[in-house]
């Protein structure tokens, strides 16, 4: 036996470590990529219901998994609905890539992308009505691609995960898959705002139309 004072520097470090083992652990969740809810699937078709706390642990967690899940999916935008949750929540980016366009002032050029965002409870108003057509994909309707007209430039806000407010103009793809999301919370997937289904094509097939254009 050896006595204290005499531990050699092996048994430190080793009642530094048992140390270390006694303190509680945090409490650990792997984040996970959740079913996504195809088209047909009733859920698609509900109203999602306001979230009263945004603040609440497990609004983080589910908004942890979508953000996984749409990665997991290359998508660039999800709605609690899509992973049968019905809650108004949905998250997006609308990445620089989007804006093409090269004759576009900073500010809107700003107005075109939008950063990896969360929402929760959104309203969207409409600056412009004007229809702006765009192609849509959606992770609840796999394999397709539609033609959609959408106003061109809107202001929507929502609250963030800690209850902050978010207020941002939209333009372009910014604009669209803010629209797209929301429609989810309305229980509307984007072929119902189609006008021209001979537009609602698979995504393989889509450069024949493309061409056409
Ligand atoms: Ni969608």
């Amino acid at each position: 036996m050896i006595a204290d004072g005499q531990n050699p520097v092996y048994l430190r470090v080793l009642t530094f470590w048992g140390f270390r083992r006694s303190v509680p652990k945090p409490i650990f969740r792997a984040m996970a990529i959740l079913k996504i809810a195809r088209m047909g699937h009733p859920i698609l078709a509900t109203r999602a219901a306001p979230v009263s706390d945004p603040n609440d642990p497990e609004i983080r967690r589910l908004v942890n998994d979508m953000i996984e899940t749409m990665a997991d999916a290359n998508g660039a935008g999800l709605a609690a609905l899509q992973v049968h949750v019905p809650l108004r929540v949905v998250v997006f980016q609308a990445p620089g890539e989007r804006s093409t366009d090269p004759g576009l002032s900073s500010e809107e050029s700003f107005d075109h992308t939008a950063p990896l965002t969360v929402l929760v409870n959104p309203e969207i108003a409409i600056l412009d009505a004007r229809p702006e057509g765009g192609w849509e994909g959606c992770l609840s309707v796999p394999g397709l691609r539609g033609w959609v007209e959408r106003p061109a430039h809107i202001r929507y806000r929502g609250f963030d995960l800690d209850g902050k407010l978010i207020e941002r103009t939209a333009r372009g793809f910014h604009a669209r898959v803010v629209q797209h999301e929301c429609d989810h919370l309305e229980g509307r997937l984007y072929p119902a705002r189609m006008s021209d289904l001979s537009k609602l094509v698979f995504e393989s097939e889509i450069h024949h139309v493309m061409a056409a254009q």
